[in-house]
């Protein structure tokens, strides 16, 4: 079995975690300062966020140096102490790389700005525009962040590719040169102690060679919000091109030889595309998107989890939500409702084969933030009148009920957002056996102890009305979603885990009350 079989994941988004210094936003140290609420928590996997130095115009998805830790985040001693503090307690530490493009202030992109023949000009994709005088972009394509994904270079008339902002130009991964720069950045971070990476829009590393024109209309839908009209439209020729799955083929050897974990954030909605990432030698596990776009209705969850199992087949790592996405307690109603279900839905994912994620504040059940009006960071609130931003998953982490909330002792980079006039905090839910944080604890802990579950990828389902019901090893797992209480079938044994009051235990059957999820153990 590898370290990372049978792990927890927790998705730290580091400027809004804890900030040691007063300066608003989090960093490392921060996160040293949090290593034994995550380790008592019972998670075992930390994703970080992008700690490289960065101008920032996508909060860290614009790299310019992809070798250091930023100062801002503690430089690169921080690193260190934090992976010496979180391994002494078992705790693993993964990296965010993002390959698919770089900062424009990157020394790779200024050079091959200031100098077309330079070898760093064939490390992006820059090309001829259309029409007589090359004024037109050199196809149909479009920024997830809005507009077209080109922009013209001023001094040679090119134009360079961007499937996000200008800022962050598209590196060409069909320039063996590109290849070799990135082994050669993983395995310094390897060498460092670094447990592995989460790889940044893994899907997108390789385009047509012949730049087609995806085949879209012209003109295109008027969708307020770009991500969501980047996310409708078919993308033949600029995602999931042939021989991607090489890079990771090639990487897998390389984290091989240290003991190294790679997931991929491959969006791609349909399994049967996804699955392909992880298989033998490939991403030891790939996100399964799906997870965290369901809402709380049985007729889109049920077929979700189980195409999920059956395609991920033990290497889909399931996400609750994240830095893009709302969070789960929002997404599934707000308020007590939305926690009850959020509660409900962890203990499901975390039944299921391959590597359950928290996002941060999940455990306690926060939800999003509320900004007040012109408080928006997010490029794609700033740039699209009209669209809702990513901000509002990205508030940071309400620690307490003091002045800085425990996150900082200065002003935070982003407000808070209090949602329904309370704060709901770890300070108040700890010791607290009914709140969110300590079931949560229970649930990754009594988890931790079902071996002979873990220990399997089979799951035999059950038909359960309004019931996600499976058995898998010695456990049988049930999640209500909104139906009346339902009866469970369940061998003789024992409930370890009740993610919400009123379960009844009758005879050879389970009752589970509505929005609740229980383990039992045979
Ligand atoms: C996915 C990241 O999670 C997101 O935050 C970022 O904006 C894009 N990739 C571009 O790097």
């Amino acid at each position: 079995m590898a370290w990372w079989d049978g792990a927890v994941g927790y998705e730290i988004y580091l400027r809004s975690y804890t900030d040691s210094d007063g300066d608003g936003t989090g960093d490392l140290p921060g996160v040293t300062s949090r290593l034994d609420h995550l380790a008592d928590l019972g998670v075992d996997l930390l994703w970080i966020t992008p700690a490289y130095p960065s101008p920032g115009h996508d909060h860290g998805y614009d790299v310019s140096d992809y070798t250091r830790v930023a100062d801002v985040f503690g430089g690169d001693e921080a690193l260190d102490v934090l992976l010496e503090q979180a391994h002494a307690r078992g705790l693993r530490v993964i990296m965010d790389i993002v390959p698919n493009h770089c900062s424009s202030e990157h020394p790779w992109f200024q050079r091959a700005l200031e100098d077309p023949t330079a070898p760093e000009r064939g490390f992006f994709h820059f090309v001829d525009g259309l029409g007589e005088h090359g004024e037109q972009p050199p196809n149909n394509w479009v920024s997830h962040f809005g507009g077209t994904a080109w922009t013209r270079d001023p001094d040679s008339g090119q134009w360079w590719l961007h499937l996000f902002l200008p800022e962050q130009p598209d590196l060409n991964w069909d320039n063996p040169a590109v290849r070799d720069a990135f082994d050669e950045v993983l395995v310094g971070w390897f060498a460092r102690g670094v447990d592995g990476f989460r790889i940044d829009v893994a899907h997108a590393l390789v385009k047509d060679s012949h730049l087609r024109d995806n085949d879209w209309p012209d003109p295109l839908p008027d969708v307020a919000n770009p991500l969501d009209l980047f996310n409708s439209l078919p993308h033949t020729f600029d995602l999931d091109q042939p021989g991607v799955t090489d890079i990771y083929e090639r990487w897998h050897a390389l984290a091989a030889r240290h003991d190294a974990h790679l997931v991929g954030e491959v969006y791609l909605l349909e399994p049967s595309l996804l699955e392909r990432y992880v298989a033998d030698g490939r991403l030891h596990r790939s996100f399964y998107f799906n997870a965290l776009r369901t809402g709380w209705d049985i007729a889109e969850l049920r077929p979700m989890v189980h195409a999920g199992v059956t395609h991920g087949r033990g290497r889909f790592a399931w996400p609750m939500g994240s830095h893009d996405n709302d969070r789960a307690a929002t997404r599934f109603g707000g308020g007590e409702v939305g926690r009850r279900r959020q509660s409900a839905y962890l203990a499901l994912l975390c039944a299921l084969p391959g590597t359950p994620y928290l996002y941060q504040g999940d455990e306690f059940g926060l939800e999003n933030g509320v900004l007040p009006p012109g408080a928006a960071q997010d490029p794609v609130a700033v740039n699209n009148p009209g669209a809702t931003g990513r901000d509002g998953t990205r508030t940071p982490i309400v620690w307490d009920d003091t002045p800085g909330r425990g996150f900082t002792s200065g002003t935070p980079w982003l407000p808070f957002g209090m949602n329904h006039g309370t704060w709901v905090t770890p300070a108040v839910q700890r010791g607290d056996t009914e709140a969110a944080l300590e079931r949560t604890r229970e649930l990754l802990h009594t988890r931790r102890g079902c071996a002979t579950m873990l220990a399997t990828n089979e799951v035999t389902w059950m038909d359960v009305a309004d019931t996600i019901a499976f058995r898998r090893g010695d456990v049988v797992v049930a999640c209500n979603v909104g139906g009346p209480p339902t009866k469970v079938p369940v061998p003789d044994g024992d409930l370890i885990h009740a993610t919400g009051d009123g379960v009844v235990i009758g005879d050879g059957v389970v009752v589970v009350p509505m929005d609740t999820t229980i383990w039992w153990r045979a």
